[in-house]
């Protein structure tokens, strides 16, 4: 018998991840299948336990239950822990082994698109203070950059994201106004807010008039396949990341957690934008 994986959230009808971990199987010819157990929160515990009961080799998990599922978890790893969300499960001798692979999706997308950047002679700056910045921020945190800082609309989600920096890396939250006259100083930006997303795809969070020519400015948002701060971002001589390889780099980090592999998935990269195109 194959794999069995799965995705736990709702809504989850519309996710990719099939298509994606299908696809992974197929690379490394394996056969399984990835199911979508779409569940309102009144079924969380009763589908969870059915889940557990069907001995499923992994699952992600993802809106609304990142959060929640902590309490159904038999382990969970530091940096998932650091992050306060788990997007992946691994099921091993009886137990859930809970991880985030988000942030760390980014950041392999970030280094899959340009190899020679150096995070630990770098200065990045997030803009937003979500739940998608908290990952991004532990996983660059990780990556022993110069500077890591934040900038929200309201910098009080800044700060409470700055607190968990305990790696003694320079960083401090600012506002979007100061973000967007500092912004010579950053080598990477990622916009990780919704701003850039319809109904807000005419928004951009802040201009990048003073950007730095060659820094690389990203952006998770993946639909429009170029967001208005991207295409800014490329008219002022940066360097740009789409949000699709986020999403496929934490689906490839998961898998690999789940069947102790490594794959390559630069090539689905490239099949999925052109069915975005
Ligand atoms: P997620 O978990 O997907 O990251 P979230 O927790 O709802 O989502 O966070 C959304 C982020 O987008 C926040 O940083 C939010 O800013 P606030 O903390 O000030 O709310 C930001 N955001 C959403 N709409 C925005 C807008 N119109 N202008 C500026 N920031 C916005």
């Amino acid at each position: 018998m194959g794999y069995i994986f799965g995705l736990i959230g709702y809504p989850a009808k519309h996710s990719r991840s099939p298509w994606i971990h299908h696809h992974f199987l197929e690379q490394q010819h394996e056969s399984g299948v990835y199911r979508i157990f779409e569940t309102s929160p009144a079924d969380l515990q009763s589908t969870l336990a059915s889940m557990k009961q069907l001995q499923i080799d992994g699952f992600n998990v993802t809106v609304p239950y990142k959060e929640d599922i902590l309490q159904y978890l038999d382990k969970l790893d530091p940096y998932a822990k650091k992050v306060g969300a788990v997007n992946t499960v691994l099921y091993q001798d009886g137990e859930w082994i809970g991880y985030n692979t988000d942030g760390k999706g980014f950041v392999r997308s970030l280094l899959e698109a340009y190899p020679n950047v150096d995070l630990s002679s770098s200065k990045a700056l997030c803009i937003g203070a979500g739940g998608a910045a908290r990952g991004i921020y532990t996983a660059l945190l990780e990556e022993d950059m110069q500077r890591v800082d934040i900038a929200n609309r309201t910098p009080e989600r800044a700060n409470t994201i700055v607190e968990l920096n305990d790696q003694e890396i320079p960083s401090r939250a600012i506002s979007l106004g100061e973000a967007e006259k500092s912004l010579e100083q950053y080598d990477i930006i990622v916009q990780t807010t919704s701003v850039g997303m319809p109904p807000n795809d005419h928004q951009q969070i802040i201009s990048l008039t003073n950007v730095k020519k060659g820094a690389i400015v990203a952006d998770i948002v993946y639909k429009p396949f170029e967001t208005i701060f991207l295409q800014d971002a490329k008219q002022k001589g940066a360097h740009i990341l789409h949000g699709h390889g986020m999403l496929i780099y934490q689906a490839a980090l998961a898998y690999e957690k789940w069947t102790n592999t490594t794959i390559q998935a630069d090539e689905l990269l490239g099949k999925f934008e052109q069915q975005l195109k």
